[in-house]
């Protein structure tokens, strides 16, 4: 296999690579938690890693001091510290794109200095910042008003990815801090079910509509607003007036946006450097700091900028993103897991995984590296899960007597959140339980013998055996504040970012979701006027007419 072209070794050529593939085959064959506690019961301590208010025990993985090492210096032979300060400083990393990626700068303090062109980006941030925390009061305050004089109670934040998933899971992580008295929705789908479902009970003049698109070009999100905006001037009898004072509008877009009809001073902006998977701590978590108020958005700013100030100062075996990354490449890359599962035992956090599927899979499911060449190593996991006591009622089974390696994070909180009654916050010993316990038994299984010795028939046990070994980091914190959610969320940020740079893809760009959006396009006509779609292969084109049948019958 050649060099690249970078002139930077093939990263499957490189010694780290194959003294990890050594160590994989003779020091760690079959790699046994049992044995490895055993031989080193002082891992349980050792293997932590604090980071602000988290707590990430990495002891439950198939793992010993050497197999880290080496991963060590894998991270240091493919340069990710050197990315990662070239990504802080502003460099055009996103190389297909030729970006800055920035949403770093989005959680920087007023006073520091991030250049992009020769230009502080900062103050522009806090320009944003400032602006959107004033128009949130004058909305959760009731001097925002309709059209109709009205106070606003319902905010509808239209958009889809990025534009959705962050707020959305944003919204449902901190409820507990939201203004109870305003309700939020979040219309993501094309379906047009979706609206429908969002605002069948709302009353228009009392609707706020954020329209949340980086390009405002979406064609999800324009459809949607663009039947929200008939939706509302139908309800408030036709005056295009009204769009103004119910109508507002996020994105990098201002041309767009006034092209849509909304007034550009109700438009917060952001910035091509900011990537829509990186953007619910920009303008796009308008509609949560509405819920939540600036002064707890800016706690999640400040929690996002623990983990950033750590991931670039930390030392790299305390430095919690990048051993998590690391570990992800030992499954993925040296003991074949294809999937990864993100399971929290938090009602509020099950958007949570939802999001992370698109800040990891969008990221790092590329399969050419960052010169254009196809990669020969596995890229991103595909990334599951929801909250884990559902879970384990579905599909744990398969994660612990099934035949995959999944490794897994256990995400809890010691404290359930102050609003429950006495009652249902004693729920919560019962719910951190299962969390351990799931821990426990995934890493430790239960042996034939221990099955045996309880009497269990002979031909049962096979059944009933739990073979273990299969990793998890369990991740702890107090509790959910809007902080620690921003500390989860850079964590995860950071994962991903190693793990592209290990692999040498660019993780900011996403190339792959174009070819769907264009023959959407192309395809509609033949659904809407039965057009000749030149092109179309056979068998769309039979699923095509068997569509225009079905709905004729
Ligand atoms: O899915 C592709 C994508 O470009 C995402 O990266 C992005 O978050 C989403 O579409 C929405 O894009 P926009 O904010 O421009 O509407």
């Amino acid at each position: 296999m050649p060099d690249s072209p970078s002139g930077s070794p093939e990263l499957t050529r490189r010694p780290e690579w194959t003294a990890l593939e050594n160590h994989r085959t003779d020091a760690l064959p079959q790699p046994d938690l049992r044995e490895l506690f055993a031989a080193d019961p002082g891992r349980a301590e050792r293997y932590v890693v604090r980071v602000g208010d988290l707590r990430i025990d990495y002891s439950k993985h198939l793992i010993n001091d050497e197999t880290l090492a080496l991963l060590q210096e894998l991270a240091a032979a493919t340069g990710v510290s050197g990315l990662r300060d070239a990504m802080f400083r502003g460099e055009r990393i996103n190389i297909t794109e030729d970006r800055a990626v920035l949403h770093t700068a989005l959680r920087a303090p007023r006073d520091a200095v991030i250049e992009v062109d020769g230009e502080n980006v900062v103050p522009g941030v806090h320009a944003v910042l400032d602006r959107m925390a004033a128009f949130a009061d004058r909305v959760r305050s009731g001097e925002w008003t309709g059209h109709t004089g009205k106070r606003i109670r319902n905010v509808v934040n239209i958009g889809i990815g990025g534009s959705d998933l962050g707020p959305a899971m944003a919204y449902e992580a901190l409820r507990p801090f939201s203004a109870r008295e305003l309700t939020f929705r979040f219309v993501s789908n094309v379906d047009g079910s979706d609206l429908h479902e969002a605002v069948r009970d709302l009353d228009p003049a009392e609707t706020l509509f954020i329209v949340a698109s980086k390009t405002f070009t979406t064609i999800e999100t324009i459809t949607n607003a663009t039947s929200a905006r008939s939706w509302l001037l139908e309800g408030l009898g036709g005056d295009e007036k009204a769009v103004a004072k119910h109508f507002v509008a996020l994105s990098t877009n201002a041309e767009k946006v006034a092209g849509f009809g909304i007034d550009v001073d109700n438009m917060f902006e952001f910035w091509d450097w900011v990537g829509g998977r990186y953007s619910y701590d920009s303008a796009i978590g308008l509609s949560l700091m509405i819920a939540i108020g600036p002064d707890r958005f800016r706690e999640m700013l400040d929690g996002f900028r623990i983990v950033d100030e750590h991931f670039r100062n930390a030392p790299a075996e305390a430095n919690a993103p990048l051993l998590m990354g690391l570990l992800g490449i030992w499954y993925g890359n040296f003991l074949d897991a294809q999937s990864h599962a993100v399971l929290p035992y938090s009602h509020y956090l099950s958007k949570f995984t939802a999001y992370l599927q698109q800040l990891d899979m969008e990221s790092n499911g590329k399969s050419v590296d960052r010169d254009g060449n196809p990669v020969q190593w596995q890229t991103g996991p595909v990334v599951w899960g929801t909250p884990g006591t559902n879970g384990q009622h579905a599909y744990y089974q398969l994660i612990h007597q099934g035949t995959k390696l999944i490794p897994a994070d256990l995400i809890g909180f010691a404290r359930p959140v102050a609003e429950l009654n006495d009652e249902l916050k004693a729920q919560h010993d019962l719910l951190m339980a299962n969390l351990f316990a799931q821990g426990q038994a995934l890493a430790f299984g239960k042996t034939s013998e221990e099955v045996r010795a309880e009497g269990v028939p002979e031909e049962q046990v096979p059944h009933r055996t739990f073979q273990g070994n299969h990793p998890t980091t369990t991740i702890l914190a107090t509790e959910l504040t809007p902080s620690v959610l921003g500390q989860l969320i850079a964590l995860y940020e950071h994962k991903v970012f190693v793990q592209g740079a290990v692999w040498n893809i660019d993780s900011f760009d996403q190339w792959g979701v174009e070819l769907g959006k264009v023959l959407a396009k192309r395809v509609e006509p033949a659904l809407t006027e039965g057009a000749d779609v030149p092109g179309l292969d056979p068998s769309t084109a039979a699923l095509v007419a068997a569509y225009r049948n079905l709905r004729e019958v």
